[in-house]
C-alpha cells in the first residue's frame, strides 16, 4: 500500500516535471522560432556546464547549424536567449534601437568591484561612460605614447634575451609581461617589473581572476540554472581588497593631487573629489552616482581585466600567423622600413598611422581569432523585430556571436586563410556594417579599443623591425583553444622562433 502510494506520488511528480520543462522550452517554437533541443535543468548550455566546450565554440556551433536562420531560440538553464544571426537585426539591436538593448544582463556577484563600466546597467552606465569616455580622446592617446614607448623599449630588452638563447619560446607569455607592464603604467601608474619579476603581485593578480577556483565554477553553473543567484553572493573579496588598497596607495603617493601627467588614476582622482558624478536626464530629473574608493577600484579592475588579456591573445595570435606566412611577414617589415625612413626611424603616434598594413594583419588577427567572442544585451522592455510579428519581453537575454560572422563564408570567402586583404578599406567597405565585431558595435562598443590597438601595434612595430618569427618545433599549425577560458586561449600554447634581423 505505501509503496504504490510513493510509487503514485513519484510518478506525479515526474509527470509534473515534464510538464514544466515542456512549458518552459515550448516558448521559443510557440513563437516560431528554431533552435536546438533543450536539456532538462541544463537547457542548450550543458557542454559549457561540464567543460567541454566554451560558451564561444558553444554558440558559434549553434550559428552554422542554422544558418540562414535570423533569430535561434536557446535557454540558458529554463531562461530563454536569442541568438541574433542576421547583420541588419544585430545593427538594430546594437546601433538603432539601442535605448531598448543598452544593459548586457551580466550575472556578477555582490562584490563592489561588480560596479565597473563593463557590468553596470541603465544611468549608472550612462554616467560612467559618459565621465569615462575622455579618458580615451585621440589627445590622451596621444599622451600615453610616450609611456607605452617605456614600455616597448622593455618588451624589446626583453626579446632580446630571447633571441640569445636561441630557444622556441611561448610567445603569449612574452606578450602578457608587456601588456600587464603598459596596463601598470597607463592605467595605475606604477612601475611593474613584469619581464624579470615573475612573482610580483600585480601580474599575480591576474592568475587569481582569470582562473576560476571550484566554487566560482560551481556558482556559475548553478547560477546558468537559476539566473541571479550570483547576486546573492559575495565572492573574490582577496580580489576586491587588492584593488582597492592598491587604488588607495596609488592615491596616497600622489597626496590627492592629480600629476601633470594625466593617466587613468589621475582622471578618477578628479572624479573622486568631486564626490558625486551626475547627468541630467531627459526629463530634467538629475541621476548622481557617489564615487568612493570602491568606485575608483572596480573602474580600475575592469581597466586590468579587459585591456591585458584581449591585448596580449591579440599579439600572440598575430605573431603566430606571422611565423607561419612568412610573405606576409615580409611585407609588414618591408612597409614598416618605408614608413620608418620618412620619420627618423622612429615609431610613435605618427608614423604608426602609416602602416597601414600592419593595422591590417591586426585587423584580420581578430577577425580569424575574436579573442571576446560574444556580445550580450539584455531588452530593457518588450521589442518587436521589425518585418516580424516576434516580439521579445522585458529583460529577455540577447546574443551575438562575432566568432561566427567573422568566420563565416558568406562574408569571408576563405574564412580558415589568413588574408589580411579581407580587411583592406576597399574589402570593408563591401561588408555589410554589423558582420566585423571585434570590439563589438555602437554606444556600448569597447571604450579602449584605440588604446588596445595602438599599445599593441607600437609593440608590434618595433618587435618585427627588430626580429623575425618562425615556426618552432612544438608550433601547431591549428590551433585548439580551451573550454575554460573566457576568452580565446590556446590549449597547446603558441610557439614560435624568434631571431634577430640582419640589417
Ligand atoms: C585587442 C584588444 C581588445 C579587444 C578585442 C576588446 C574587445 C571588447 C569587446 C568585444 C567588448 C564588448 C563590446 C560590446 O558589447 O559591444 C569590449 C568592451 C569593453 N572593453 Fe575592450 N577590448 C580590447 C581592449 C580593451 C582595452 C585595452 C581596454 C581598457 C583599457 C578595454 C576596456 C573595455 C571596457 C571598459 C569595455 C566595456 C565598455 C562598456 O560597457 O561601456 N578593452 N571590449
Amino acid at each position: 500500500m505505501i509503496l504504490n502510494a510513493c510509487f503514485c506520488f513519484t510518478l506525479l511528480l515526474l509527470s509534473l516535471c515534464c510538464l514544466f520543462c515542456y512549458k518552459k522550452f515550448s516558448y521559443w517554437s510557440d513563437k516560431n522560432i528554431k533552435g536546438p533541443t533543450p536539456w532538462p535543468i541544463v537547457g542548450n548550455f550543458a557542454n559549457v556546464m561540464f567543460q567541454k566546450k566554451s560558451v564561444n565554440q558553444c554558440i558559434k556551433d549553434v550559428y552554422f547549424k542554422y544558418k540562414g536562420e535570423k533569430l535561434v531560440g536557446l535557454y540558458r538553464g529554463f531562461q530563454p536567449m536569442l541568438l541574433v544571426n542576421d547583420p541588419e537585426y544585430i545593427k538594430h539591436i546594437l546601433v538603432k534601437d539601442f535605448n531598448c538593448f543598452q544593459n548586457r544582463g551580466m550575472s556578477t556577484s555582490k562584490s563592489r568591484l561588480s560596479d565597473n563600466l563593463f557590468s553596470a546597467e541603465g544611468e549608472e552606465w550612462k554616467i560612467l561612460r559618459q565621465k569615462l569616455t575622455p579618458v580615451f580622446t585621440s589627445r590622451k592617446l596621444r599622451d600615453m605614447v610616450p609611456i607605452i614607448q617605456e614600455c616597448v623599449e622593455s618588451f624589446l630588452l626583453f626579446v632580446d634575451t630571447l633571441a640569445n638563447r636561441n630557444v622556441d619560446y611561448e610567445i603569449r607569455d612574452m606578450t602578457s609581461k608587456y601588456t600587464m607592464k603598459v596596463i601598470g603604467k597607463c592605467a595605475f601608474g606604477l612601475d611593474v617589473d613584469t619581464f624579470t619579476d615573475e612573482k610580483n603581485q600585480f601580474s599575480e593578480m591576474a592568475n587569481l581572476i582569470f582562473k576560476q577556483t571550484l566554487s566560482d565554477r560551481l556558482l556559475t553553473v548553478l547560477d546558468m540554472i537559476f539566473p541571479g543567484l550570483k547576486k546573492l553572493f559575495v565572492t573574490r573579496l582577496d580580489i576586491q581588497d587588492y584593488f582597492v588598497s592598491l587604488v588607495r596607495k596609488v592615491l596616497l603617493e600622489r597626496e590627492g593631487k592629480p600629476l601633470i601627467r594625466k593617466d587613468f588614476i589621475d582622471f578618477m582622482l578628479e572624479l573622486r573629489d568631486c564626490g558625486k558624478i551626475n547627468r541630467k536626464l531627459d526629463n530634467e530629473k538629475v541621476c548622481e552616482i557617489e564615487i568612493d574608493d570602491y568606485m575608483v577600484a572596480a573602474q580600475a579592475f575592469v581597466f586590468y581585466t579587459a585591456g591585458y588579456e584581449t591585448s596580449s591573445a591579440t599579439m600572440s595570435f598575430m605573431i603566430h600567423e606571422l611565423a607561419l606566412n612568412p610573405e606576409i611577414q615580409d611585407r609588414v617589415y618591408e612597409e614598416i622600413s618605408q614608413v620608418l625612413a620618412k620619420y627618423n626611424g622612429e615609431i610613435n603616434y605618427e608614423s604608426i598611422k602609416y602602416m597601414k598594413y600592419l593595422e591590417m594583419v591586426f585587423d584580420e588577427t581578430l577577425r580569424k581569432y575574436t579573442v571576446a567572442g560574444i556580445l550580450f544585451r539584455k531588452a530593457s522592455s518588450r521589442y518587436t523585430f521589425a518585418g516580424t510579428n516576434l516580439t521579445i519581453e522585458k529583460g529577455t537575454l540577447v546574443l551575438i556571436s562575432a566568432t561566427a560572422l567573422s568566420t563565416d563564408s558568406a562574408y569571408f570567402p576563405e574564412p580558415d586563410k589568413f588574408n589580411p586583404e579581407n580587411l583592406s578599406s576597399e574589402n570593408l567597405s563591401k561588408l555589410p556594417k554589423c558582420v566585423y565585431l571585434p570590439f563589438g558595435e555602437g554606444p556600448r562598443n569597447c571604450i579602449g579599443m584605440r588604446f588596445g590597438k595602438i599599445l599593441s601595434l607600437l609593440a608590434m612595430a618595433a618587435f618585427l623591425k627588430k626580429f623575425k618569427v618562425e615556426p618552432a618545433n612544438k608550433t601547431k599549425r591549428e590551433l585548439t583553444f580551451n573550454p575554460k577560458g573566457m576568452i580565446l586561449i590556446s590549449n597547446e600554447g603558441i610557439w614560435t622562433k624568434i631571431s634577430r634581423r640582419q640589417t
